[in-house]
């Protein structure tokens, strides 16, 4: 077994899949276990949390699973506070919750706006009010949030409040780490670009147009979920231990690129 992140406790909010693959949270879990880290995976399905709990006990690691909902304040700190007493504290927090809301300022209402900002950057707001008082106390902590390309480049689907409620998790993570950075804390941002998770294999199945979205990519393909758990691993560890308000675009250099890419 690997050993970057043995001794430490993690948790992670949306460690469930949507799909019968790999999604980003669920690939994190396991790969914050298999590097010798006690995983709470919390979900607001439980059975999705429980998959990922059983894939880290299988493997021979030790997880937990819990059921939240990100907008609900009181869910996610009961499930803080029951991750805190079985493994006795939280040294990594990892926000994968995320909702693709899509449409133009004109297609949104009041409803869809609200759940686009709640859960994207509500969420991140949530589980840093629950976690930061035990990591401050210990004076040592490591916050993983994921966003998105789309919270600084147009991707050519109108996604209004997915990509300003984005922008608000990198510049919140930013925030955290500036605030927290003489009590030991560091914050950083992912941001995946295109994957070949869920999202992908409904494009697929549905034949639309993006199915053919991995010629956008200047590497020639879609990342996958482990790509965005790597570089996870690596920023929740101590290898990681001077890099603190950085917002690390994992897309394949799309980010980079202007050209139409055939
Ligand atoms: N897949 C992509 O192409 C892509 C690209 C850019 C960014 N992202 C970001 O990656 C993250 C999601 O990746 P994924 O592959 O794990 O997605 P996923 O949909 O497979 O898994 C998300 C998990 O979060 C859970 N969840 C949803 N709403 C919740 C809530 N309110 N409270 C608690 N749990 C909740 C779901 O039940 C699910 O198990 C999001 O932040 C998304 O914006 C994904």
């Amino acid at each position: 077994m690997s050993t970057r992140l043995v001794k430490k406790i993690a948790i992670v909010f949306g460690a469930g899949s949507a799909g019968t693959g790999w999604g980003n949270g669920k690939a994190v879990a396991v790969a914050f276990a298999r590097e010798g880290a006690r995983v709470i995976c919390v979900d607001r399905l439980l059975a999705a949390a429980e998959e990922t709990a059983q894939i880290i006990a299988e493997e021979g690691n030790e997880a937990e699973a819990l059921r939240a909902d990100v907008t609900d304040y009181d869910a996610v700190a009961t499930a803080v506070a029951a991750g805190e007493t079985r493994f006795g504290r939280i040294d990594i927090l990892h926000n994968n919750v995320g909702l693709p809301e899509a449409g133009g300022p004109e297609d949104l209402d009041e409803e869809s706006w609200r759940r686009a900002l709640e859960i994207n950057v509500g969420g991140v707001w949530r589980t840093c009010k629950a976690v930061l008082p035990g990591m401050r106390a210990r004076r040592q902590g490591a916050v993983i949030n994921i966003s998105s390309v789309a919270s600084r480049r147009w991707t050519g689907v109108p996604s209004f409040a997915y990509a300003a409620a984005k922008a608000a998790v990198n510049q919140a993570t930013v925030s955290v780490a500036m605030q927290y950075a003489r009590d030991g804390i560091r914050a950083n941002a992912i941001l995946p670009g295109l994957l070949d998770t869920t999202v992908a294999d409904e494009c697929r199945a549905a034949g639309t147009p993006d199915a053919g979205r991995d010629r956008r990519v200047p590497l020639g393909r879609l990342g996958e979920a482990w790509d965005i758990a790597h570089a996870a691993v690596f920023l929740a560890s101590d290898e990681a231990r001077f890099i603190t308000g950085v917002c690390l675009p994992v897309d394949g250099g799309q980010s980079c690129s202007m050209a139409a890419l055939a």
